[in-house]
């Protein structure tokens, strides 16, 4: 009899290990081949974890962990709320906000006491970049737009879904520092090339910028970006570690594999003013299309020079466009002391430059595009109201990609497949669902940045000015951005 028992209970241990181990087993395969979830594909199993303490989190953080809105670079609230745009979850909440608007630096929007009905709203207007200066001018349509990351710092698929995503949402995509990857023409948006200072892509033998090669990129192109700095890192060039130059990347930047790509820290061929509104109207007119600026902001001297030297030479060695980054601007690999204390937020450099030109007369022909930490509508709209004609964002559309901000671009290792070439971590990043989401984190950014102007009592986002957003100074104290920055004084009658 206790035979018999004994047998029946190892039998029955044994059919249940069997299923645990069949249950475990179709986990793991419906994890890897499902194409969703960037880290169940990367880390089938044990990424459970990660949902399970994303959804019980919103019950239990509240006794353990920090606020909705403590982190850095990017606070829990903001990442969610593009996680659900990039899923086309909808970004409505319930119960109230946990946006502190006694911080400050808080945006808070002058609401309209009767604001217009949906027949008098209009669609945003696009704009026309270059326009009367180049043979082939650019109609940007999207206010948000995808920044500089270049193929290298992040992966094939992830440029591929950023160029389908683009495409199918109607913005512009920048190449970054890295050269034109075929990777970048996989969706047929709108490129801006941009020139880095090592010139990759658009270098000759020796390193040095190289005509035969523009007049093939104006091709593929709509726009070329001269970068003189980034926000992450002014007076440095762009770092990519060894680990991430691979055969495809030597090839495309023209530098030997396995080695730090470093870029001069400045165009060795362009040191003042002067020689960079040359070098703008020589690509123009070697290319047909707009040319442009990317720098960081250090203070009004480059901006007020830039703009005097403008009007001493003529209109047609402007800038087509000047994108300003601010201090908080991201990187796929920056050194620390740069990223923490360099360059203007911009906060401050937005509305310094827009004045600039204002004060110049200027405004008209220089488009202006910001970036840095503008990944919501509102921020977005803030961007807009103080100026902008356009906005960039990276890590916003890096977001909508899938990352988890785990911080590490410059290691090659990046859980989602986005930083990184290693290619088993790259097959959770499935291009056929990322792009739709890429695609609807643009979209929906546009519709509620207009909703922001319909409450403002606007038709559509180009109306927004300065007074009509205000900035908290500190608990219970606002004051318009039109107070804080108010416009120049000759070019009020145009703002
Ligand atoms: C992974 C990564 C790579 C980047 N690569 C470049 C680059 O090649 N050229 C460039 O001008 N900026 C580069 N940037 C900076 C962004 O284009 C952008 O200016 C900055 O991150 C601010 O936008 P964000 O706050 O929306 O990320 C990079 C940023 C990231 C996060």
């Amino acid at each position: 009899m206790s035979s018999l028992i004994n047998l029946l209970t190892q039998s029955a241990g044994t059919l249940l290990g069997l299923l645990v181990f069949a249950a475990v087993v179709w986990v793991l395969a419906s994890d890897i081949t499902q194409k969703k979830h960037t880290i169940l594909r990367n880390y089938p199993l044990v990424g459970h974890l990660r949902y399970l303490f994303e959804k019980q989190g919103e019950y239990f953080r509240q006794y353990f962990f920090a606020g909705d809105r403590e982190e850095m670079p990017f606070n829990r609230a903001t990442r969610a709320w593009v996680y659900r745009t990039a899923k086309g979850e909808g970004g409505v909440i319930g119960f109230g906000s946990t946006n502190d608007l006694r911080e400050p630096g808080s945006i808070i929007f002058a609401n309209a006491p009767f604001p217009v009905l949906e027949e008098e709203r209009l669609p945003t207007p696009s704009l026309l970049v270059g326009e009367g200066f180049c043979v082939k001018p650019f109609a940007a349509r999207s206010v948000i737009n995808i920044s500089g990351m270049s193929f290298g710092a992040i992966s094939a698929p992830a440029v591929q879904a950023l160029s389908k995503g683009a495409a199918l949402a109607g913005c512009w995509m920048c190449t970054g520092e890295g050269g034109l990857a075929p990777y970048h023409l996989a969706g047929g948006c709108d490129l801006i090339m941009q020139i880095g200072t090592a010139k990759y892509g658009i270098r000759d033998a020796e390193g040095n910028f190289s005509a035969e090669r523009a007049r093939v990129l104006a091709q593929q192109v709509s726009a070329f970006e001269i970068k003189l700095s980034q926000g992450a890192k002014p007076g440095k060039g762009g770092v990519l570690l060894a680990s991430k130059v691979g055969s495809e990347i030597a090839a495309i930047r023209g530098i030997p594999i396995h080695t730090d790509s470093i870029s001069p820290n400045r165009h060795p061929d362009i040191a003042d003013v002067d020689q960079l509104l040359e070098r703008i109207a020589f690509v123009r007119d070697l290319t047909g299309r707009p040319v442009g600026v990317k720098t960081a902001i250090g203070g009004e001297a480059f901006i007020d020079e830039l703009c005097e030297a403008v009007l001493r030479r003529g209109l047609h060695y402007a800038p087509d466009f000047l994108t300003i980054d601010g201090g908080e601007g991201g990187s796929g690999a920056a050194p620390q002391t740069l990223a923490d204390h360099m360059s203007l937020p911009l906060a401050e450099a937005l509305p310094r430059v827009v004045d600039a030109l204002m004060a110049a007369g200027l405004r008209q022909r220089v488009k202006v595009i910001a970036s840095g930490k503008l990944v919501t509508p509102a921020r977005v709209a803030w961007a807009l109201c103080a100026g902008a004609d356009f906005v960039n964002s990276a890590r916003g559309f890096m977001f909508a990609l899938g990352c988890i901000q785990a911080m590490r671009c410059h290691t090659n290792t990046c859980p989602t497949g986005i930083a990184t070439h290693n290619h088993r971590l790259q097959r959770g990043l499935v291009i056929e669902e990322k792009h739709l989401r890429v695609a609807n984190y643009a979209r929906i950014t546009n519709k509620e940045v207009d909703m922001i102007a319909h409450a403002c009592g606007l038709r559509h986002a180009r109306e927004f000015r300065r007074h009509h957003v205000r900035i908290v100074q500190t608990a219970g104290h606002s004051l318009l951005l039109g107070e804080l920055y108010p416009y120049p004084a000759a070019a009020r009658v145009t703002a």
